[in-house]
């Protein structure tokens, strides 16, 4: 029998591409170029498996492709917002993501935004490599302490969950939190944390706000000018989460304004291009979406893709089905 024929669509770690040379008929993205909406509805005509990645667009149209060979959407991340999940759902294809693998190294990555934002790590840096620094002075770069702290968390899955933990128990925060569907009292039993009845609620007591919430219509600009508006004025706004879910030009005057003191971004609304105004100011840190970029993360979510497909193909059900 000849093997399934999968595409995926940007390069992946090394070893996960060879695995999938071992078991598939598989055309890599040696260039890593992104692929165009005409090649990627070419890749759902002529290939069985497709994976994507989250920061290829597959819409609608592209969703549209006709005949449809392919049978799965094996994509390497865990949001999934960038897929429209009705068409691929009318389309009779199954989708997949990589939950679970990810959630240490993106709670770290959130702590080390939190930290930088907090401890003005970024402009420091520049300081140092611009050669402006002076010397040690008593009054020198001031900035907000983080032990001790109030750290909000909108949205309570496994990444809040994680860098909860990491607060709470590295850096003795005390954690609080809102998300409509609240977790299992079992699974946040050593955190002490509180459950908020609002977003607000958490935005009016937090010292550190920090997004876990899915991006999409659902949660679009879920951080607006009138939420900035009722946080501290000390506080420090954190996302690891999607861009989409804060409105940028809100952000940018609060920012301004001292609304808020500072915010650590790893997504963009649009990205990867980045507002030109964050880049004229010292109160924001800017990561480059690093959230699961480490080596083993990376290694793990294309072997989460790898189990998924050998699943699908072996006719069993898949582990991490999305619709
Ligand atoms: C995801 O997986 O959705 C992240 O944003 C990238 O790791």
């Amino acid at each position: 029998m000849s093997k399934p024929k999968v595409l995926v669509t940007r390069a992946w770690p090394r070893e996960v591409e060879a695995e999938l040379q071992k078991h598939y008929d598989v055309t890599l993205n040696a260039t890593d170029v992104p692929m165009s909406v005409t090649q990627l509805q070419d890749a759902l005509r002529q290939y069985d498996a497709v994976c994507p990645t989250v920061s290829d667009k597959i819409n609608a149209e592209v969703l549209g492709a006709q005949p449809l060979r392919a049978k799965i959407l094996g994509n390497f991340g865990v949001g999934f917002n960038h897929i429209d999940l009705e068409a691929a759902k009318a389309r009779g294809l199954t989708v997949t993501n990589t939950p679970e693998v990810l959630t240490d190294c993106t709670a770290d990555l959130a702590m080390t935004l939190l930290l930088m934002a907090a401890r003005r790590a970024g402009e420091g840096e520049r300081h140092v490599r611009t050669r402006a620094w002076t010397g040690w002075r008593p009054t020198h770069m001031i900035s907000t302490r983080v032990t001790g702290k109030t750290l909000g968390l909108i949205g309570m899955g496994r990444i809040a969950r994680a860098a909860a933990q990491r607060a709470h128990h590295g850096f003795s925060m005390k954690i609080i939190y809102f998300d409509p569907f609240p977790p299992p009292p079992e699974a946040i039993k050593d955190l002490n944390a509180t459950q908020c009845a609002s977003i607000e609620d958490v935005l009016t007591r937090a010292d550190f706000v920090s997004l876990h919430c899915p991006g999409g219509k659902e949660n679009y600009h879920l951080i607006n000018a009138e939420r900035l508006k009722v946080m501290k004025p000390g506080a420090i706004l954190i996302n690891t989460a999607r861009g989409d879910v804060v409105d940028e030009k809100a952000l940018i005057a609060a920012l301004k304004k001292g609304t808020i003191t500072a915010a650590g971004l790893d997504v963009y609304e649009g990205e990867p291009k980045v507002n030109e105004e964050y880049l004229t100011m010292e109160n924001v840190v800017l990561l480059p979406h690093l959230g699961s970029a480490t080596r083993e993360t990376r290694v793990a979510m294309g072997m989460r893709v790898f189990e998924n497909l050998q699943l699908f193909f072996a006719g069993k059900p898949v582990r991490d089905k999305v619709v």
